[in-house]
């Protein structure tokens, strides 16, 4: 496991995106796991800097977003596809029959998670996965007392999850209660994760994932035994660990 730690959420989300861009740089049909909510919007501008810069081509990168919303649909301002597309993927050159997010509105959920799983199996597997972290943990949609078993499956959002992601909704009954998102062990087969985190709120959380026990309870506690993780977190998000594993000041 390697920590990054960074000054500040900008300096952070440069790391991360130099980080994606050397990706893209050394294979450009790489596959990418992306991820949406506050924390990675930063590295997006970056990336979209790096594009209209032309120093990277996203031709023909393909990527697996980690979840969407249970009934939302495509053009719902609060679906994940309308974010990774306001957010990221109208501002660069990738074919949008290369993109890949769960749809929310399937009939049939249990055929949508398991095609979602065997068309990132068939595509070569995930080169590199963004992950964002839950203050109670999650990776994902994957809550405390996950299953580390688990593939592309459909979730119940804990409580404090729906009040969380309330913020982006004008009252917090509109809050999905459900979503569909990659499992742990989808996530786990990742060739390579980084983990974003910036801000106090998420110390306690990053303390527990990186030096606390493996256990369901922390999801992201997992990652402890992937074999190449990086945690690229700001120096608040950082202000807890007592940190005995290799840090690299970035
Ligand atoms: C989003 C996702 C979630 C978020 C997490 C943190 O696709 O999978 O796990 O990464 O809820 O969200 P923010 O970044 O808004 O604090």
């Amino acid at each position: 496991m390697r920590i990054m730690i960074l000054k500040d959420y900008n300096e952070m989300s440069k790391k991360a995106a130099k980080i994606l861009a050397s990706q893209v740089i050394l294979k450009p049909n790489s596959i990418l796991g992306l991820a949406t909510g506050s924390t990675p919007v930063g590295m997006y501008n970056e990336l979209i800097k790096f594009y209209n810069a032309n120093e990277i081509d996203f031709s023909e990168v393909k990527t697996f977003n980690l979840d969407e919303y249970y009934g939302l649909n495509k053009n719902n301002e609060q679906s994940y596809y309308y974010f990774m597309m306001n957010n990221f993927f109208k501002h660069v050159n990738i074919n949008l029959q290369n993109i890949n997010i769960p749809n929310g509105m399937a009939e049939d959920i249990e055929k949508e998670c398991f095609e979602y799983e065997e068309k990132i199996l068939q595509s070569g597997g995930i080169d590199i996965q963004v992950l964002g972290i839950g203050a109670n943990g999650h990776i994902g949609f994957n809550e405390p007392d996950v299953n580390f078993e688990a593939s592309t499956h459909l979730v119940e959002l804990e409580e404090s999850t729906i009040k969380a992601n309330s913020r982006f909704f004008k009252y917090i009954d509109e809050v999905p209660k459900k979503a569909i998102s990659m499992g742990m062990k989808t996530i786990m087969q990742s060739k390579q994760i980084i983990l974003l985190a910036s801000g106090k709120n998420k110390a306690e959380v990053i303390k527990n994932a990186i030096e606390g026990k493996i256990t369901p309870t922390v999801p992201a506690s997992i990652l402890q035994l992937h074999t190449n993780v990086t945690f690229i977190i700001d120096e608040a998000a950082a202000s807890k660990l007592e940190s005995k594993i290799e840090v690299a000041y970035g």
